[in-house]
């Protein structure tokens, strides 16, 4: 069910406004925030990691898709005193230091003329530059910067020096890569993460690591056809992988005359696939839901034979137009993504999908001791619109239980990214804690970093800690607490 697009004079943004906020951060900085309004939490005390495409030209051009740019890696330390220090760092890739030392894009031909739509294309070309812009994974002794495309990079976590590219303990071998999402076991806190190796047939491996990042086990499962994983999620048991229904014809993409991403095909009459993959290195199984294409999944869990999965979907695959630069993507004509809920009996197969939210939204976070059990509270970030599709504009706390809403919206001069939901140690009520969102505010021309109390996000932030820069849209990070 398509949405009627609103009108234009009833839209709360604007595309100018909108695209500044994709705008390179050149510069390293390392300053105590000044400008903050609000009160900062005192419980707040840690580090707000987040990484993200921080240079989107070199030389004059642009990239083709924001999320090819080299990753930047922000760190914002709380004292818990009512004092924020901020730092922003890049990654050191190889490729990264080659082309600062050079002034222009090397690998242009590959990300510009071959690649356009490269944020796709990355995910099955293992040769492409590794950028590390997507997450971070933390341990005390190594920050993770992770891309799916890739091998991670290792930064030192306090003062955000590269170590280099890192195999995990020769544990990643060859040209195996590591994907941008990890999950972690709330029983046992140990990381859940996995790769995708696309092909007509294609290989998952499942990896368990501890605190250290070292691989405690590792599996491999074979999918039929070829597969686009981004996320998944974690039971206790399984590992749940949707494989959206998308073919490629490699052929114009090897010939050179398309970007890879531009050979995706969406089968809108094939099914989603659900693969089932059990941890302790069991035969996967497989259980097939009405087409649609995920990027993240908000949590997952089993009941008796019931799996239930809240993941956020697009009916349709939100394809680009070849060789349209990302600026000028007219992103109301692209299907929003919403949250649903898959319910899947996996006894009988029987699926059930449900649409739990009509409004546009994205980067779901949740709290991580309901990592794998029924959840009630999600937070996401979300359009301003309650219909159709539109830049993220606010926070939306969703209730499970009750199926309400509560939100927040910045439009119609703000512009958001990833909330972060970070508990308050020892509460016992699910949404105690804050929200920590990056908002573009496109009226001042920088950005500001917001931070919600979970249970009142309606009302607003408690407190905006407003930077001297912008820091380009971003994707995902993790908060660290001080004494974790
Ligand atoms: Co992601």
């Amino acid at each position: 069910m398509a949405a009627p697009a609103l009108r234009p004079e009833t839209r709360r943004w604007n595309r100018d406004d909108w695209i500044r906020g994709y705008v390179s951060l050149t510069e390293e900085r390392d300053e105590w925030i000044d400008d903050i309004e609000g009160a900062l939490p005192r419980e707040l005390r840690g580090t707000l990691y987040r990484n993200g495409p921080g240079r989107l030209e070199r030389g004059g051009q642009s990239v083709q898709h924001p999320f090819d740019g080299d990753g930047m890696i922000c760190a914002f330390d709380f004292t818990g005193e009512g004092r924020v220090r901020f730092r922003n760092r890049y990654v050191r890739t190889a490729g990264f230091v080659a082309e600062e030392k050079a002034g222009r894009f090397l690998q242009r031909g590959v990300f510009g003329t071959q690649k356009p739509g490269g944020w796709l294309a990355n995910a099955f070309d293992l040769k492409a530059k590794n950028i590390a812009n997507t997450n971070v994974a933390y341990s005390p002794r190594k920050l993770l910067a992770l891309w799916e495309g890739g091998k991670p990079y290792a930064l030192d976590p306090q003062t955000l020096d590269t170590i280099g590219e890192d195999d995990l303990g020769g544990a990643l071998a060859g040209d195996e890569s590591f994907a941008a999402h990890p999950r972690y076991d709330r029983r046992t806190g140990r990381m859940v993460n996995f790769s995708v190796q696309p092909g007509l047939s294609s290989t998952i491996n499942l990896y368990e690591l501890d605190a250290d990042f070292t691989v405690l086990s590792r599996h491999r499962r074979e999918a039929p056809g070829f597969a686009f994983i981004h996320d998944f999620a974690l039971t206790d048991d399984y590992a749940v992988f949707f494989q959206n229904p998308v073919t490629v014809n490699p052929f114009p993409y090897w010939l050179g005359f398309r970007g890879a991403a531009e050979c995706l095909v969406f089968q809108p009459n094939r099914p989603t696939k659900v693969w089932l993959f059990p941890r302790n290195g069991g035969p996967m199984r497989v259980y097939e839901t009405d087409a649609c294409f995920v990027f993240h999944h908000v949590n997952a869990h089993v009941e008796g034979d019931q799996l239930t999965v809240d993941s956020i979907a697009y009916e349709t695959f939100p394809a680009l137009e070849p060789g349209t630069m990302y600026r000028h993507v007219e992103i109301e004509k692209i299907a929003a993504s919403q949250l649903f809920r898959f319910v899947i009996n996996l006894t009988t197969g029987e699926t059930r999908r449900e649409r739990l939210l009509e409004r546009a939204v994205e980067f779901p976070s949740i709290h991580p001791a309901r990592v794998g059990l029924p959840r009630r509270w999600a937070f996401m970030a979300m359009a301003d619109a309650p219909t159709g599709n539109a830049p993220l504009q606010g926070v939306l706390a969703h209730d499970a239980w009750t199926g309400e809403t509560q939100s927040y919206s910045f439009a119609p001069k703000g512009y958001v990214g990833e909330p972060v939901f970070v508990p308050t140690p020892g509460a016992t009520e699910e949404n105690a804690g804050h929200v920590l969102q990056m908002v573009f505010d496109s009226e001042r021309g920088a950005s500001d970093l917001a931070i919600f109390d979970a249970r009142q996000v309606a009302r607003g932030p408690v407190a905006r800690l407003r930077l001297p820069v912008t820091v380009p849209y971003g994707l995902h990070g993790a908060f660290v607490r001080r004494d974790d």
